[in-house]
């Protein structure tokens, strides 16, 4: 009898009128679409095939049907708290600069403009800045000493953001690129190779210089090995314990740095007659290719005191940044890097894609995929777009 109760193809099932009255006070998506007299429910559209339901212990689409169920099972979600928002700062004019490779960033002019955009951020939730300095080309030099200055663009900024915003968190990159007049995050020797532990001597000088000036987490992002422990200790030894260390743990030598380093001019230079500069990074930054490699930078960095590791870039990235959620119980960020940013512009500018769903679909995806926080340049118009949806 059970049987005849459902509709079987080319069956009728018997037509039960206490039934059908039941089945009428069950929301819309829980029916099926034949109702027990054989015949399709109104609303289901001629040809729609008449089946048995099939006899399914689990259907997941139960725990999808609305949006507040779906809101109540979610696994991961979304906050301003998660991001840090990179900056550019020059200091050219009092303007601030369009990239062009990157619609809606400028380089922020230092002082008031800066204070502005910050003040904005904050008021969306974003409470994380990152300071990228462009450094003038007549303070550029091989051994790029205008890391460590102490009145330095980079000092100067991460200043006055402490100053204005005493509760920010304020993150600084470690790296000589934009100080190096060879565009390296080391030093170049003129046989083209990027020394290592002198590299480092003057990460740590540069280091402390950003802890002097207030930063509240320095950022090595060179990529040279042992910077994390020998930051460390420097650090220490002037009395900063308290400054963090969120290391790039993993980088990848990636096509995708490319607007950054339009935004800062900070590309490697053409080598000269006496001078070899290796055209790209990867004798420093890791091969795309690699994952297993990821495990042995984040078994060094976390050995060496790193507070925070991350992976970069970010979406091509989702199994580096798993793996490290896995291997590790410190926190992980991505970053969604500047090539990433300009790609989403260029297909949102053109119709191509939805911005606000595509970009809170990929700051979703890099929560899921294990990230705590997420350095990207949608930092506000996301906040903005989240504030909007609640
Ligand atoms: C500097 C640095 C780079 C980025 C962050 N820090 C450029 C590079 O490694 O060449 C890239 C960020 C981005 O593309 O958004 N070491």
């Amino acid at each position: 009898m059970q049987m005849m109760q459902r509709s079987v193809v080319g069956q009728r099932p018997v037509a039960g009128s206490r039934r059908s009255l039941v089945v009428a006070n069950v929301a819309e998506v829980t029916r099926p679409a034949v109702s027990t007299n054989g015949k399709h429910r109104a609303g289901v559209p001629e040809g729609t095939p008449i089946v048995t339901p099939q006899d399914l212990p689990s259907r997941p689409r139960r725990n999808r049907r609305s949006e507040s169920f779906r809101a109540s099972v979610r696994e991961v979600n979304v906050s301003p708290a998660n991001f840090i928002l990179p900056i550019f700062i020059h200091e050219e004019s009092d303007k601030n600069v369009p990239i062009p490779s990157m619609p809606g960033i400028n380089r922020l002019a230092f002082g008031k403009n800066v204070i502005d955009y910050v003040s904005e951020a904050r008021s969306y939730g974003v409470n994380q800045v990152v300071v990228f300095p462009k450094t003038p080309d007549h303070l550029k030099t091989c051994t790029a000493e205008e890391a460590f200055n102490k009145n330095g663009l980079s000092q100067r900024t991460i200043r006055l953001l402490k100053d204005t915003f005493p509760d920010l968190e304020v993150y600084t990159d470690v790296a000589l690129d934009p100080y190096n007049s060879d565009g390296h995050d080391g030093i170049v020797s003129d046989a083209g190779v990027i020394l290592n532990d002198e590299t480092i001597e003057y990460l740590c000088r540069q280091a402390v210089s950003q802890a002097e000036a207030g930063a509240d987490v320095v950022s090595p992002s060179d990529m040279m090995d042992g910077r994390v422990g020998a930051i460390r200790r420097a650090l220490d030894r002037e009395g900063f314990t308290n400054v963090s260390i969120m290391s790039y743990t993993a980088k990848y030598a990636s096509a995708y740095y490319g607007p950054f380093r339009d935004a800062l001019a900070s590309a490697p230079k053409p080598g000269q007659a006496h001078r070899r500069i290796p055209p790209n990074k990867k004798t420093y930054q890791m091969d795309p290719a690699n994952y297993r490699e990821a495990i042995r930078e984040a078994k060094a960095d976390e050995a060496e005191g790193a507070d925070i590791m991350m992976v970069k870039p970010g979406m091509p990235y989702l199994d580096v940044v798993r793996l490290l959620r896995e291997t590790s119980p410190l926190p992980v960020a991505v970053y969604h890097v500047s090539g990433e940013y300009a790609m989403l512009k260029a297909a949102a500018e053109r119709g191509w894609l939805n911005e606000k769903d595509a970009v809170l679909e990929a700051m979703t995806c890099f929560r899921r995929a294990g990230a705590d926080l997420i350095l990207t340049y949608y930092g506000i118009e996301a906040s903005k777009w989240l504030a909007a949806e609640k």
